[in-house]
């Protein structure tokens, strides 16, 4: 089905023509005037010059056209020449009527279907998630579910990092630790245990204790350089544990992002992409892309036209060894070879922006990707606490994802079993389902390359532009839903009817917008304009809802319409958050 304002700026378009105007001059826009009208049209002002006349004549001349127009109930030529619209009752409530059979809404899906990579999570194995990693995994998997609503051929890869010296690290500490491991006996060719040495609790001790010892200690952190180093030449032993950390770790990793609804369809790692180094380096040596630079292999990147220093994307490090540029150059190669995406979106704090478009600039000059592949870079800003520093535990430390995710349950289930009446038993998952609404929505309802601050006492509230404020708008929907079903009332019957008071044609008039907020929302890679949308909605639900007896309501025919309004507009909120990555309890 068109869009809403699609159909109204057609319908203006018509009497541009029939005034003797050019139909590109009706765009139909939301009024900045809501006191007034309900969208304006202000051809009539860009029109003014080619037609040589007075925009308010213009106007004037349109609005005759009107006469009996079917979509709006009344237009008005008003100084300076905007021309002010009201959409027709009848006109509206038929196109909800239509929406409400649609299973998607009314929201179009493309006719040209893109392939579309996201590269997101991006954490780091053997290393806990950290709230560092929240934005990514959230936005990403807004992005991910924003496209296939549309159509698109979505493919999420948690792109997981394993390949650094954090494994060298992490080998170099066991081996400080527990000498007497097979894994570090030269020459045993014995098979390996199939159980990892430890757990991912000391794995999680493990890591950090590592890189500290290797900051102050010159001869460990060698030591661990060189670990790295025979892993990556396929030392058995090595090889072995970071098999064992690799699998230890991303179970946990998979609990983590399962508690988060964030799922993905690749487990890819960097170290995946090692095996088309060889030839990648060869590949640029041979066509003369790459340089030596003091021994390194170097891309230049710079442009005439830059501002500041882009500086060479460097490929191989004097002494050999390959570089984190050199595995997301690799991993383009093998995205390209496996999936040939037509866009590949990266989304990783802004703090990697300088770096992304060296590797993205590399990658086109070498041409690793085609003329027409987009790359590009979603950079999302720092969460901070309230004193505006990044956000950290209480006593100052990295705070852990999962005691983040546990501190807002346990917030959550306060409010709600003070609140009221959910039963003991209950409360604990609807807290939990509540408190990701109030992470994720606090999140996503920023913009994402800005840096926010993650308030707690904010996020968790029930009132304000909030995730739980949504949820319970939905299950206050829900409720009156099933009362009505209790007292025999069937869902399923009853028509729309045209609105019987403003603030039921407000939110007649905000369910319109759904298509545009989600387009909009994918298109500029914005999850936080569906938030903005969704706020509206739900408010204009509630002010509706407070206005309105419904359940009590004697003419049948009303309260059946009323009831199908209310089952669409909760079908859209949960369509909505399900696009945010969240969902709604029974109760609350
Ligand atoms: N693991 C990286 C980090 O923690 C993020 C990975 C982002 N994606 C990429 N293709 N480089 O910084």
């Amino acid at each position: 089905m068109e869009k809403w304002m699609n159909l109204l700026t057609e319908e203006l378009g018509n009497a541009f023509e029939k005034a003797g105007y050019d139909r590109s001059y009706g765009k139909v826009v939301l009024s900045n005037r809501p006191d007034l009208c309900e969208y304006q049209c202000n051809g009539a002002m860009a029109g003014a010059k080619v037609y040589r006349m007075a925009p308010v004549q213009i106007a004037a001349k349109v609005v005759e056209q009107m006469e009996g127009s079917q979509v709006f109930s009344s237009a008005e030529a008003v100084n300076p020449g905007f021309i002010n619209l009201k959409a027709s009752p009848e006109f509206l409530a038929a196109y909800l009527r239509k929406m409400a059979e649609d299973e998607h809404l009314s929201v179009a899906v493309t006719d040209t279907p893109k392939t579309i990579l996201i590269d997101y999570g991006g954490p780091n194995v053997a290393k806990p998630l950290h709230v560092g990693h929240l934005r990514s995994a959230i936005i990403g998997e807004s992005i991910k579910r924003l496209g296939r609503y549309l159509g698109h051929k979505v493919i999420g890869d948690v792109h997981l990092g394993d390949w650094g010296l954090q494994m060298g690290l992490i080998i170099t500490e066991l081996k400080h630790r527990s000498p007497e491991l097979v894994y570090f006996q030269e020459g045993d060719k014995s098979p390996y245990p199939q159980e990892a040495p430890f757990t991912i609790s000391e794995l999680e001790e493990i890591y950090p204790a590592a890189s500290a010892r290797s900051k102050e200690d010159e001869a460990y952190r060698e030591e661990a350089m060189e670990a790295t180093h025979e892993l990556q030449q396929g030392r058995p032993g090595y090889y072995a544990l970071w098999n064992h950390i690799l699998q230890v770790s991303v179970a946990d990793l998979k609990k983590n992002y399962e508690r988060l609804n964030v799922t993905f369809d690749l487990w890819k790692k960097e170290s995946d992409a090692q095996p088309y180094i060889p030839e990648l380096v060869a590949y640029l040596k041979e066509k003369g892309y790459a340089r030596l630079d003091q021994g390194a292999l170097v891309v230049d990147v710079k442009e005439e036209d830059d501002t500041k220093e882009i500086p060479p994307c460097m490929i191989l490090k004097s002494d050999g060894a390959s570089l984190y540029n050199t595995t997301d150059l690799a991993t383009i190669v093998e995205r390209m070879k496996l999936f040939h995406p037509d866009e590949i979106l990266y989304v990783v704090d802004k703090r990697q922006e300088l770096y992304f478009t060296q590797v993205f600039r590399c990658a086109r000059k070498t041409h690793l990707v085609e003329e027409d592949t987009r790359l590009t870079f979603l950079g999302f800003g720092t969460m901070n606490g309230k004193d505006g520093k990044p956000f950290k535990t209480r006593q100052g430390g990295v705070m852990r994802l999962e005691n983040l995710l546990d501190d807002i349950s346990r917030e959550m289930y306060q409010k709600i079993v003070d609140n009221r009446s959910v039963k003991e038993e209950n409360a604990g998952t609807t807290a939990e389902i509540v408190g990701l609404s109030a992470v994720k929505y606090g999140d996503l309802s920023n913009q994402a390359g800005k840096d926010y601050v993650f308030d707690v006492d904010r996020f968790t509230s029930f009132e304000g532009d909030t995730g739980p404020y949504l949820l319970y708008t939905i299950v206050r929907i829900k409720s009156i839903l099933s009362r009505y079903q209790e007292e025999g009332g069937d869902l399923a019957q009853g028509g729309l009817q045209i609105p019987s008071c403003e603030s039921e044609k407000a939110l007649m008039l905000e369910l319109t917008n759904f298509g545009t907020a989600v387009e909009g929302a994918f298109e500029e890679k914005a999850p936080h304009k569906v938030c903005s949308y969704l706020y509206g909605l739900a408010n204009a639900f509630n002010r509706f809802y407070h206005e309105t007896k419904i359940l009590g309501e004697e003419d049948q025919k009303q309260k059946g319409s009323w009831i199908q309004l209310l089952s669409l507009t909760r079908k859209v909120l949960e369509t909505s958050i399900d696009l945010l990555g969240f969902s709604a309890p029974e109760r609350m």
